[in-house]
């Protein structure tokens, strides 16, 4: 066992850091406050070739493994967590979608300018009445001979106006359960396809959530993605490797939140000294320390599973859960540590702990991620 990274990962993480200090930080404060999307990142992080990290280069992508994926992932949401969330559902859910279960035309028509950077995609799963209980699809897609009828609503998406090319989970047909679920390609533009209401959120509020709307959008029979009904295994194996990348940036959150912390407890000074010498303090950076690093260690090892072609469901579930609570609690102390100042946008802290909050809701909510461990562990 190699606890070492390798002087590719170092200089993968090298290259993360600089595009987080560099590109992310200026204007952070104000792209959070004004809810504005982060389009020079995303296309700088498109010509770092982190867009597409882990595809092959045959398609555009970079070829790297999944452990040089979740070390940027961690350093990018140090910083900003609203350009970490477009990365990953682009990697994770909709590279990594189209590069294992699409077809050759679809890899070459909608996967490589997605790897690339030139194109942004986003994943549609979520439904008004159908988050966590994803076999509950309301949308449907009728098939009509030579092309599927697309109708129905979809919520919360993320890159939700700033995709190209979006991946929508469909019931079609309802007898069949979740064998009668199926996933299409559908791109921006196509008559019938409105990018509605933009939600107002507390965290990560660069990253542009929307409502989807689908009124009678004819979607060809060929950018249905695999046999027909494997829609739901389709969303389900994605969202395992997703977990993953969400895993990191709760991970990243957290690691941003305690190095602001630990920087600032050695400056701040009370009753005549710093107070990173009040025992107070050190035990909150103490268990900080531990905790962050012990979830590196749950997310580098799901990571580790993936590239050795070992089963990753469980363990992405456990990084992500973990990983997600070590956020929310090491934010929360990171603005005690920071008094009044925690509390004002200026210093940071308060929005990596409004941005933590979103590791526990999606990609399957804590709740999801323990049912995901205990079917796993009791199977
Ligand atoms: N990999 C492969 N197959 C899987 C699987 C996995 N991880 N999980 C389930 N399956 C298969 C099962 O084996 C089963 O197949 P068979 O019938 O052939 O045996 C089939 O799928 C149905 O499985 P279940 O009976 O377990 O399904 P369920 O209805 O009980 O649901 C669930 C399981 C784990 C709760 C699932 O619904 C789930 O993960 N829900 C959460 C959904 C979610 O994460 N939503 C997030 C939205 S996307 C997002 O947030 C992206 C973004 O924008 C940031």
């Amino acid at each position: 066992m190699n606890f070492q990274l390798s002087e590719e990962h170092l200089a993968v993480k090298d290259a993360a850091k600089d595009f987080a200090e560099n590109a992310c930080k200026p204007g952070v404060i104000e792209r959070d406050r004004d809810q504005i999307v982060p389009l020079e990142q995303l296309k700088q992080l498109g010509e770092l070739g982190f867009m597409g990290m882990m595809v092959d280069p045959k398609y555009g992508g970079s070829g790297m493994d999944t452990l040089s994926y979740v070390i940027a992932m961690e350093e990018i949401s140090k910083i900003d967590a609203s350009v970490s969330v477009a990365m990953s559902v682009n990697n994770s859910l909709v590279c990594w979608g189209l590069e294992t279960f699409g077809s050759e035309q679809q890899k070459q028509k909608y996967l490589v300018p997605l790897a690339k950077g030139e194109k942004v995609g986003a994943f549609c799963l979520s439904e008004p009445e159908a988050g966590s209980d994803a076999t509950s699809q309301r949308t449907t897609a009728i098939d009509k001979g030579d092309y599927y009828l697309l109708n129905g609503t979809k919520n919360w998406i993320t890159n939700g106006s700033t995709a190209s090319t979006y991946l929508v989970i469909a019931q079609t047909d309802v007898e069949k359960g979740h064998r009668g679920i199926n996933a299409f390609i559908v791109e921006k533009g196509w008559a019938g396809f409105d990018i509605s209401a933009k939600e107002d959120k507390l965290g990560i509020r660069g990253s542009d959530t929307h409502t989807l709307v689908f009124t009678d959008v004819k979607v060809p029979k060929e950018n249905r993605i695999g046999e027909d009904g494997f829609g739901f295994k389709f969303a389900m194996k994605t969202l395992s490797g997703g977990r993953i990348g969400i895993a990191a940036q709760a991970l990243g959150i957290a690691a941003g939140a305690y190095e602001l912390s630990l920087a600032y407890s050695k400056e701040r000074e009370t009753f005549g000294k710093p107070i990173a010498q009040h025992q107070a303090i050190q035990f909150k950076l103490a268990d900080m320390a531990l905790e962050i690093e012990a979830a590196r260690m749950l997310v580098h090892k799901s990571a580790w599973h993936k590239d050795n072609g070992m089963d990753y469901s469980i363990s992405g579930a456990m990084a992500k859960l973990n990983a997600s609570e070590v956020a929310m609690k090491t934010t929360v102390e990171a603005v005690q540590i920071h008094g009044g100042y925690g509390y004002v946008k200026e210093y940071h802290v308060e929005r990596l702990m409004r941005d933590a909050k979103i590791t526990q809701i999606y990609e399957g909510t804590s709740e999801i991620q323990r049912i995901v461990i205990a079917r796993g562990i009791l199977s």
